[in-house]
């Protein structure tokens, strides 16, 4: 999705501060960017493609004591010169950058054109400078003319604009995140923090009606009626390295590579080994008749399994595709508690969900990577994943992390269980995902099917969310067909599909009922000549069955999935390698998505 960046310090690093903050962004997928400058004039620069076309084409003497830049996402008109960020006015003296989208901008724009106003892009953004400019025209300051025309706008944006002869930067959102970065000398704007992250850890979040103003390397925030606000500066706990490729290839297999860690840091201080209980601050006190989870994506694929180990719980327990449950909610009852699994905390359609149940009287919970986040404001409570930043587009270690943080709900909720083994298990499981990760044969195995004509991916109970997401991950970075299913429904039409060169990866663990049967359902697509990758702790006879096997350790049947899914993200990311894709921001998607 689209990302700003901001600078107000000193002239000579603005241009600098701008492309390594495009860099920053690059993760959250984007197809062109550009960069402001405002000095006595206004310099504006961008291009179509890839940052370096941005990088090659702008003059590397361009200076100003502020500056915008923007990675744009299309969603108004297709990728072009002309409709990359920033927009400016007809006389070319306010530049713009915009994330989210404007509502009402057919209305603004015809208004705009019969006063003579001409526009140069198909974007819903470019009424916001020339809206400016009819403000300034009639005498209103810089602030003044950017409050009036933010007044006029229906929908949802974060946006900064700078001008020519003036050194101040201003910015604000509605429904779209912007944070502040507090430098020594320097003042930063950015839609994610790992933008200006090299420069300063402590940060300002931008709540929805602010405006903030940068200026000279300071920067003030005042309300909606122009009134300055007490806002606290907080310390971000992500730093520079941790946001880095640190030499691996690609950020998805190091953020694959960093799970055993992500997984210590979630569980600390919040298990207690020796007696097997659960203690986590931000679920003190929680009660509830019911859970209805809401997420989207791989979010979801956590969701489903989180719902299973509250219903095993004793908790009623339900997961709603949150695009679904925005606009469709489900009956709701009074002790009903709302959880929205979303990495970003910024994702459109999880945030409308949340709201619309927060509409309904009902408390809500936000399961989260990022602390500030949007989710993580707006819901009654929040309990933090602590993954660390994920950069790659394809969620990873966040759903590793997004299962055991489901895992430590489900015990603090618990009518009845097993808190004690599941403990045990995740106290074991970021040595067994280790192991995993050191010997795993998932090269080999996409090497032998890196040229199938697709892939299917089962599993039963706890492991279908897995086959869920196993599918999902390939389909994503690999650009492969690739689907997911409840291992007794194959036989159900999907099996239709089956064929000599569609290999069949199976997750069974144990030797129980469910073992049992996903075996005969190996079965079933063996005879059909499909290779069988058996993904198993090798208590069942599946291996007898299989072409290739990945093994994971023996653990808890609860714990087993975060284990399979790790094989599965590494098959992933090797048939996507071999193919040559772009892994960490494959074609069409974006990071976190802010719209609905
Ligand atoms: C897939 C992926 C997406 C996200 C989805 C929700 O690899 O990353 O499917 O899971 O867009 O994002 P969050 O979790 O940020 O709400």
């Amino acid at each position: 999705m689209c990302g700003i960046i901001g600078h107000a310090g000193r002239a000579d690093r603005t241009l600098d501060v701008l492309l390594a903050g495009l860099e920053g962004l690059e993760y959250r997928g984007y197809d062109s960017a550009g960069v402001a400058l405002a000095n006595g004039d206004l310099d504006v620069c961008k291009r179509e493609g890839e940052i370096e076309m941005l990088q090659r084409a702008v003059d590397p003497g361009l200076g100003g004591p502020v500056g915008i830049g923007h990675t744009r996402w299309s969603t108004h008109g297709p990728p072009s010169d002309a409709n990359a960020h920033p927009h400016t006015d007809c006389s070319g003296d306010v530049a713009v950058v915009h994330n989210g989208i404007i509502e009402n901008y057919d209305e603004l724009k015809a208004k705009l054109r019969e006063a003579g106003h001409e526009f140069d892009s198909d974007t819903d953004t470019e009424v916001v400078p020339h809206l400016i400019e009819d403000a300034l025209a009639g005498g209103a300051s810089p602030e003044e003319a950017f409050r009036s025309a933010v007044a006029r706008l229906e929908g949802s944006y974060a946006l900064a604009a700078v001008f020519a002869g003036s050194e101040a930067l201003l910015a604000t959102r509605s429904g779209s995140p912007l944070v502040l970065g507090v430098g020594d000398d320097a003042a930063y704007l950015a839609s994610d923090v790992p933008a200006f992250l090299e420069y300063t850890d402590r940060v300002v979040y931008l709540e929805d009606g602010e405006f903030a103003r940068l200026e000279s390397g300071t920067w003030s925030v005042t309300d909606a009626s122009g009134a300055r606000l007490d806002k606290s500066v907080s310390r971000v706990e992500w730093d520079a390295e941790e946001t880095a490729k640190s030499g691996y290839d690609h950020y998805m297999l190091k953020e694959i590579h960093e799970q055993p860690r992500a997984l210590r840091k979630c569980l600390r201080g919040r298990v207690d080994e020796l007696t097997g209980t659960v203690n986590v601050e931000a679920l003190e006190g929680l009660e509830a008749d019911a859970v209805q989870f809401v997420a989207c994506g791989t979010s979801y694929h956590a969701a489903l399994y989180g719902a299973q180990t509250l219903r095993a719980a004793g908790v009623r327990a339900q997961a709603f595709l949150a695009s679904e449950y925005a606009t469709s909610p489900p009956p709701i009852s009074d002790g009903t508690l709302v959880v929205g699994i979303t990495q970003s905390g910024e994702t459109a359609d999880t945030l409308a969900a949340l709201r619309r149940a927060k509409g309904r009287g009902v408390e809500t919970l936000a399961l989260t990577n990022v602390v500030g986040s949007t989710a993580a404001r707006e819901c009654d409570r929040t309990l933090f994943i602590r993954a660390g930043p994920e950069i790659g587009v394809a969620a990873t270690k966040t759903f590793s992390s997004q299962v055991v943080a489901a895992n430590l709900l489900s015990a603090s909720l618990a009518e009845r269980g097993d808190a004690r083994e599941v403990v045990e298990a995740l106290r074991d499981l970021p040595g067994q995902v280790q192991e995993i990760l050191d010997s795993s044969r998932a090269e080999e195995v996409a090497d032998r099917f890196v040229d199938s004509d697709g892939y299917f991916f089962i599993g039963r109970g706890y492991h279908h969310p897995v086959a869920l997401e196993g599918a999902l991950k390939m389909k994503e970075i690999t650009y492969r067909h690739a689907e997911g299913f409840p291992a007794g429904e194959l036989k159900h039409g999907p099996l239709a599909l089956v064929t000599d060169r569609t290999p069949v990866f199976a997750v069974v663990t144990g030797d129980g009922e469910e073992a049992t049967k996903t075996v005969g359902n190996v079965k079933e697509v063996e005879a059909r000549d499909a290779p069988v990758v058996a993904v198993t702790d090798g208590a069942s006879e599946v291996e007898r069955y299989a072409d290739e096997v990945l093994s994971i350790p023996e653990t808890h049947p609860r714990v087993a999935p975060v284990l399979a899914n790790v094989q599965l993200q590494l098959v992933a990311y090797y048939v996507a390698a071999e193919l040559g894709r772009s892994i960490d921001k494959p074609r069409n998607l974006a990071k976190s998505v802010t719209v609905e």
